[in-house]
């Protein structure tokens, strides 16, 4: 008696009856894509397609509209139209818009050195403004050498440093100020005419500094000297001593010479 039961597949014949659609199935043609098509430009004619040789060099590998296009941005520039604006709607712009001239460089070199220098004379005026505006005066009290050199007469040579001159007579040393007693200026030593003459409104005055002739009310004043513990001679421009009318003269105090 035959059984109606049919065999029981095995794993293999399972799997093998799994594939076998998949081998069986016809093979479905590949779907050829269809060539692009140039998109016509909104509103305009469709751009034409122009074969290039293989062999042409790629300098040369333009076509037709490109060189147009390439005129196209300056006349947009001229119009307006922003260069990246146009170098975006056209790259053929792209070098143009890259490459920069050497007189753009140039100007914007002198634009950016302007600006520093009106930065920096900015700074250097807020510096100024916040200085001390002191005038630098020599020290008033300095010294001016040993007793010894010094000879007999007027020794200007502290005129332009120190503005006195230094006197030696036959028993003392004593150092005159070089200021009039008129209106303080700087009177000169005439040598020649063994006297001190002021080149303001001429007043004059003899080898100690006593006033004889012009507006001058009184003699100039001397500075204080002393001796330090070198000996060398220290005057001290802050301690005058004054010959004035109806004053007692201050010129023989202690202080107001050294002895020769
Ligand atoms: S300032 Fe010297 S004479 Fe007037």
């Amino acid at each position: 008696m035959e059984s109606d039961k049919k065999p029981t597949p095995s794993a293999d014949d399972q799997v093998a009856g799994d594939r076998a659609p998949a081998e069986s199935a016809p093979a479905v043609p590949a779907v050829e894509s269809a060539p692009a098509r140039p998109t016509p430009a909104p509103g305009g004619t469709p751009p034409v397609k122009t074969e290039i040789p293989s062999g042409t060099p790629p300098a040369a590998r333009v076509a037709p509209g490109a060189a147009k296009a390439a005129a196209t941005p300056t006349a947009a520039i001229a119009k307006g139209i922003p260069k990246a604006v146009a170098a975006r709607q056209n790259p053929t712009t792209v070098v143009e818009a890259t490459t920069d001239a050497p007189v753009n460089k140039m100007r914007r070199r002198i634009v950016w050195a302007s600006m520093a220098g009106f930065f920096a004379a900015i700074g250097l005026a807020t510096m100024r403004f916040f200085l001390p505006r002191a005038i630098m005066e020599p020290s008033s009290v300095f010294r001016i050498g040993f007793p010894g050199d010094y000879s007999l007469g007027v020794d200007t040579k502290w005129q332009q440093q120190f503005r006195i001159w230094v006197v030696k007579n036959s028993d003392r040393i004593f150092v005159i100020t070089a200021i009039c007693t008129h209106l303080g200026c700087t009177p000169d030593w005439k040598s020649s005419e063994n006297k001190f003459k002021c080149p303001c409104h001429g007043s004059g005055y003899d080898s100690e500094g006593v006033n004889f002739e012009g507006p001058a009310p009184r003699p100039m004043d001397r500075a204080n000297v002393s001796l330090d513990a070198e000996c060398q001679i220290v005057v001290n421009k802050d301690r005058v001593f004054k010959s004035e009318k109806g004053k007692e003269s201050q010129f023989d105090d202690e202080g107001a010479y050294l002895p020769a």
